[in-house]
């Protein structure tokens, strides 16, 4: 069935439309690619030599290769050259209005057996299909950022999808070496309805101070192990794109978790939307967090060595798995004594530690430390805590071997407090029936570049860690999307271990 489509336009060439004609000509499939005028046309050809002559600089490809592919694009201005063509996918940006018109235009000139598809990011497709005269015919095909590496494609039906269109558009992206996962018309479909949340929440958390953009990046890259920290992602993803889709989230929930972060609106409005117009979050050139070292942002609370303090000689270690970081720092030649000798106290947590201030003589030498993984430790001052004492701790880990990630005293500190909830609304989400637990892990490994999908993580945790986790964030901040799924309390209440062995 799939050799029905041979021929593919592609309307829009901004970075996604560019990167989706790349995928199918590097599958041997011909190209159209439409732009609404010829700047825009040559920005579409420039995304498309830039994209390849990258692979050619790393000897990904050879130079016939790059020509073939180029090849099989042709660029035009003009809608009705894609008459003939067996499927078309719009890429232009996410605004209800240009989709519309462009579906009006797609559906009078293309052929009747064509196949529409739109690469929008949370759209309700049943509204596009309703504009043409052949809703059967019209489909999602969203393709993730850079299209060109990303494996995955969510295909999404609708309630009137001709039967057996969406197997044979997933076969097609199995032609195209990608991996799809077929699901029904949500806004957000799986990957954006689980990852804006996510990066909407750091949006947040950074406006309240919890933490600096550079701290947060970090976190998450080093010590959650995501591929990009959650402001380098809005970056690539564009902040208008992001904005976009939470508007149409928080329009659907009227959850507002999903209402944009008024910090993104501000940087809309001031043209910063990310990398494809030198800067965002970070500005041209600043983007350390995928180098693996910290940027330079000068924002408050930086995990730059140069704002540790020098290291205290004396200090206590109190908490669970205290004993062991205890021995460590002792190998590095710092004194561990009693509470009442200590200059620094560091409480092994990631719930507030102000509860023990009032215990101790000198309460503004506590300082939390929450050790994330290998190489990470969120180090949380108190509203107590002396500033010189929180930068002389981000040393003190810093030559234990882990990178600090300077932060407030809050219930689970910077990593925990964004993964839970992301965790959390992928239970609800397979709770919800929308789609199976296995498709959840692998949209959000091949669509974000993650090692696990929230499944295989939670099981690494153990649904009880997550669920404590959960419900430490529901006390502290009463937000119902903080309070713990009623699958995942369950599963814990009925000594279910992992999602792998429920029922
Ligand atoms: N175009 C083409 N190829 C690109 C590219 C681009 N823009 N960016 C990176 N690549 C290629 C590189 O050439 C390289 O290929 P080879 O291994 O063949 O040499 C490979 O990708 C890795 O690139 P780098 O080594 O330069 O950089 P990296 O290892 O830091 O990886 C990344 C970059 C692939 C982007 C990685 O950081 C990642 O996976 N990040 C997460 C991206 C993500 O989450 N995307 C989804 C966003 S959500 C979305 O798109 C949906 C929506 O609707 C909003």
């Amino acid at each position: 069935m799939t050799s029905t489509f041979v021929t593919v336009g592609v309307v829009g060439l901004g970075t996604m439309g560019a990167g989706i004609a790349e995928c199918f000509a590097r599958a041997g499939i011909s190209v159209i690619g439409v732009e609404a005028g010829p700047e825009a046309l040559a920005r579409g050809r420039g995304h498309l030599e830039d994209s390849t002559g990258r692979a050619l600089a790393k000897g990904r490809l050879t130079e016939a290769a790059r020509a073939e592919i180029l090849g099989r694009v042709t660029l035009t201005t003009s809608l009705e050259d894609l008459a003939d063509a067996d499927l078309v996918i719009e890429a232009v940006p996410e605004v209800m209005d240009f989709k519309r018109a462009v579906f009006t235009d797609l559906d009078r000139i293309c052929k009747p057996s064509a196949v529409l598809a739109t690469n929008t990011s949370s759209l309700s497709i049943t509204a596009i299909a309703a504009t043409t005269t052949r809703p059967g015919r019209v489909i999602g095909m969203h393709f993730f950022n850079p299209a060109p590496v990303m494996k995955l494609i969510e295909v999404i039906h609708t309630m009137v999808t001709d039967e057996g269109l969406a197997e044979e558009v997933a076969d097609l992206a199995r032609r195209l070496g990608k991996t799809p996962v077929t699901v029904g018309d949500r806004a957000g479909f799986v990957v954006n309805r689980l990852l804006l949340p996510y990066l909407n929440h750091a949006a947040v958390l950074l406006e309240s101070g919890l933490a600096g953009r550079d701290d947060i990046d970090t976190a998450m890259r080093l010590g959650a192990g995501l591929p990009m920290g959650p402001f380098a992602l809005l970056d690539l993803i564009g902040l208008d794109t992001s904005y976009e889709v939470l508007s149409v989230l928080f329009q659907e929930s009227r959850d507002r978790r999903h209402a944009p972060a008024p910090i993104l609106r501000e940087r809309i409005s001031a043209g910063l939307l990310g990398r494809k117009a030198g800067g965002g979050f970070y500005g041209p050139g600043e983007h350390a967090d995928t180098s693996g070292t910290p940027g330079t942002s000068g924002t408050p609370g930086t995990s730059d060595p140069s704002a540790d303090g020098p290291s205290p000689k004396r200090v206590a270690v109190l908490g669970e798995g205290g004993d062991a970081f205890a021995a460590r720092l002792a190998d590095e030649g710092i004194t561990i004594t009693p509470v009442e000798e200590a200059e620094a106290v560091l409480a092994l947590s990631s719930v507030p530690v102000i509860e023990l201030a009032p215990r101790l003589p000198h309460p503004e030498r506590l300082v939390g430390v929450h050790l994330v993984g290998e190489g990470v430790a969120e180090v949380a001052s108190t509203v107590l805590t002396d500033p010189r004492v929180a930068r002389a701790v981000q040393g003190l880990v810093r030559a234990a071997g882990r990178v600090p990630v300077p932060c407030r005293d809050r219930a689970e500190f910077v990593v925990d407090a964004l993964l839970y909830p992301y965790l959390n609304d992928a239970v609800r989400m397979y709770d919800s029936g929308y789609a199976t637990c296995e498709d959840i892990d692998v949209a959000m490994r091949l669509g974000c570049g993650y090692r696990q999908g929230p499944f295989e993580t939670i099981d690494a945790l153990g649904l009880e860690t997550v669920r404590d986790g959960l419900r430490a964030l529901y006390a502290e901040y009463r937000e119902p999307f903080l309070a713990p799924a009623p699958l995942l309390e369950q599963l814990v209440a009925a000594g279910v271990r992992s999602f792998r062995d429920r029922p």
